[in-house]
């Protein structure tokens, strides 16, 4: 988990570019930006409610105003007088309390974020059809906030068409609909299906308030590779790098808030998935590349941000290799990896594609940059300099993004993050009209 998790949410809500709420669907006056941003944590039937009670401690001890509705079914796991004394809230599951407030309209028009975790099946299937039986899903169909939902079933439930239909209707809209992780079940069974971890869910309730207008990526499908390849010699031996995949993950994490379906191929790299993106897991350049070639069909944008060795042992040993008395060590005879950045820019998966890469460069920044462009043919190059302390595991960096309509946006030093969000703010720019996700 980053340092940032427990931002207080006055600040996490400073870039939003909207007021809270005042309760009665209108922005804030100006004085009363003090106001803790107002979430609704709706949790759903499912064994994993357990697990909201922890995200609702986050969201609240960082300063967060949190309403707790869960469904009836919710209520058989977790009982309602948990929720209302870790909100501080009465609690009601249906629309008939408070019937004098108009409590099932109020909720909803009131909220600067709603989050559902577990969001199950059936919440996410009435929530595609907009059905309104109860105080959650009538809820949901009154907010004007961004929506996020966690879903947790069993892998066959997430995986029927019925429910990728629901899913993909709910991001259409704008929904950010987390994927689940992949794990055991509840019984014996293990699969994708669980819910992540709350710390998870946290980090993008955090992050989708803080993105607050800024949704430009909604309906749009973004490949972002993150890490560093790891070339093996003999079964315990790699040719590897010091990349630590954190710039790829800010990537991620980012387009997450702002809306999009991220796919995440990631090499190696140490860090916790990140909720939200479909993480996929690599180990060297051919085995990164496969992984993009079959990402990047269906992508919007395609972003290399791997450090991917140019070079692979000619031979793997099967066997350790061993040193011998007396004996010089064997040279190792090196070949050449595909370009991945350079295939990929090639031969655009679809019309419109936007294609992104990273350069580290250790002097003449900006013309090797503009060389490295030239020669990759993508649209956009972001050019680090790298030396033996600057970028590789480091929380800041700075860069300049070149783009080959010769545009050069200088990004000073500041966390990965910050880039992350300026890299984003180019590619929506320039990418086409959505045509529907
Ligand atoms: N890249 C790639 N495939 C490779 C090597 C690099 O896709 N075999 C991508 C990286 O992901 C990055 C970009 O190309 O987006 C530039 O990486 P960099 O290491 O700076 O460039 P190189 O191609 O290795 O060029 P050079 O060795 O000349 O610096």
């Amino acid at each position: 988990m980053e340092e940032s998790t427990n931002q207080p949410a006055a600040e996490a809500t400073a870039g939003a570019g909207r007021e809270p709420h005042t309760g009665a669907g209108e922005p804030a006056a100006a004085g009363a930006a003090a106001r803790k941003p107002s979430v609704v944590l709706g949790v759903s039937g499912g064994i994993a409610a357990y697990k909201a009670c922890e995200l609702l401690r986050r969201l609240t001890e960082s300063g967060h105003d949190v309403r707790v509705v869960p469904t009836a079914s919710a209520l058989h796991f977790v009982g309602e007088a948990t929720w209302s004394a870790l909100s501080g809230h009465p609690v009601s599951t249906e629309v008939w309390t408070d019937v004098h407030e108009v409590a099932h309209v109020r909720i909803g028009q009131a909220a600067d974020l709603v989050v559902v975790a577990p969001a199950t099946a059936d919440t996410l299937a009435k929530a595609a059809h907009g059905l309104a039986g109860d105080l959650l899903t009538n809820t949901l169909l009154t907010a004007r906030c961004p929506v996020v939902f966690a879903p947790a079933m069993h892998t066959e439930m997430w995986e029927h068409p019925a429910t990728r239909e629901n899913v993909a209707t709910l991001r259409r809209r704008g929904a950010v609909v987390i994927e689940p992780a992949v794990g055991r079940l509840t019984g014996v069974d293990t699969g994708k299906g669980r819910l992540p971890d709350p710390g998870e869910i946290f980090e993008v309730a955090r992050r989708v308030l803080a993105a607050g207008a800024r949704r430009d990526l909604v309906g749009r499908h973004v490949v972002v590779s993150a890490g560093g390849t790891r070339e093996p010699l003999d079964p315990v031996r790699f040719l590897g790098n010091r990349s630590s995949g954190k710039q790829g993950y800010a990537l991620a994490r980012a387009a997450v808030a702002r809306g999009a379906r991220v796919t995440l191929v990631s090499a190696n790299s140490a860090l916790p998935d990140p909720a939200g993106a479909d993480v996929v897991r690599v180990g060297t350049a051919v085995q990164l590349r496969e992984a993009m070639v079959k990402a990047a069909p269906d992508a919007d944008v395609v972003v290399m941000a791997a450090a991917v060795a140019d070079f692979r042992p000619a031979t793997y040993a099967t066997g350790k290799i061993k040193k011998r008395d007396g004996q010089e060590p064997e040279p190792i005879a090196l070949v050449r990896n595909p370009d991945i950045l350079a295939e990929l820019s090639a031969e655009r998966a679809r019309p419109g594609q936007l294609v992104v890469g990273f350069a580290a460069e250790t002097d003449d920044v900006v013309p090797n940059g503009r060389a490295k462009l030239a020669r990759k043919g993508c649209d956009l190059l972001v050019v680090n300099e790298v030396g033996e302390h600057k970028t590789f595991g480091a929380e800041e960096n700075e860069a300049v993004v070149l783009g080959a309509d010769g545009s050069e946006t200088p990004v000073p030093y500041g966390p990965k993050e910050a880039l992350a969000e300026t890299v984003w703010d180019l590619v929506a720019r320039a990418l086409p009209p959505a045509t529907g996700a």
